[in-house]
């Protein structure tokens, strides 16, 4: 589905990512983890093109898209849910996912499948983003993303700063867009626990590079204390 292959990126001067190979399976859910400032987020600015490799290749889906303008690959069925959600606060949840069906030339209204995802922000249509707790407008974004109905999702760190009871949830929900929809995940995630619920393969980044992959069932302690306990 995603193949990344020798990706090199710099900001300005700092060489950030260091011959980043990365497959992402169809159909299942791929974890890049890592202690924070190892490239996590930067690896998926790079696929979704809002920042750019110096060298690599990026094939999705059998085509090559590392030349591609970010609009593009959103188009070509790459969605995105940002570090840090980055709603609209002074829009309501209605009008922030509005905002993403209209950007949206196939979709003139909002999914049905999305909404009933999220019964909580059916309930909460008339909420201003800025007033919903952090997990709820977790799922707010999560939402929006779906709206164009992506084939890979990427979400970056969907459990920061949320209750356990909505964690438990996001995971539930990231399970059944891949396996009763069969959409493709790229999770970045620190927390083990809901690592282990959600995903079937990972990646562990340090300092840029590529460390350690498989199966999640192969992650073992040893690793853990290698590269992800601090
Ligand atoms: N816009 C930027 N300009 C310059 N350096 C950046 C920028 N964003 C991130 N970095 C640096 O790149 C490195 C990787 O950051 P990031 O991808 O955010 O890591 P992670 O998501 O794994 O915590 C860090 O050293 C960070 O300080
Ligand atoms: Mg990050």
């Amino acid at each position: 589905m995603l193949d990344l292959q020798k990706i090199d990126q710099f900001y300005g001067d700092s060489h950030t990512l260091w011959d980043i190979d990365l497959e992402v399976k169809a159909a299942k859910c791929t974890c890049l983890m890592g202690r924070n400032g190892v490239g996590k987020t930067t690896l998926l600015k790079t696929i979704m093109g809002e920042e750019i490799i110096r060298s690599g290749k990026m094939i999705f889906d059998g085509q090559s898209i590392e030349g591609f303008k970010a609009f593009k690959r959103a188009g070509l069925g790459i969605g995105y849910v940002p570090q840090g959600r980055q709603i609209f606060p002074r829009l309501t949840v209605e009008e922030n996912l509005k905002v993403a069906f209209e950007a949206n030339a196939k979709q003139r209204q909002m999914p049905e499948w999305v909404l009933s995802l999220f019964p909580i922000l059916k309930s909460m249509k008339s909420r201003l983003g800025g007033d919903l707790s952090g997990g709820q407008q977790q799922q707010l974004a999560i939402a929006r993303a779906l709206v164009s109905e992506p084939k890979l999702l990427l979400l970056d760190e969907p459990t920061e700063g949320i209750q356990p009871n909505i964690v438990k949830e996001i995971g539930e929900v990231i399970r059944r867009l891949i396996d009763e929809r069969g959409m493709t995940v790229l999770l970045v995630e620190q927390k083990l626990q809901f690592v282990k619920q959600v995903a079937d393969q990972f990646y562990i980044l340090d300092r840029g590079r590529n460390q350690i992959n498989g199966d999640i069932e192969s992650l073992n302690d040893d690793m853990i204390k290698q590269y992800l306990t601090v």
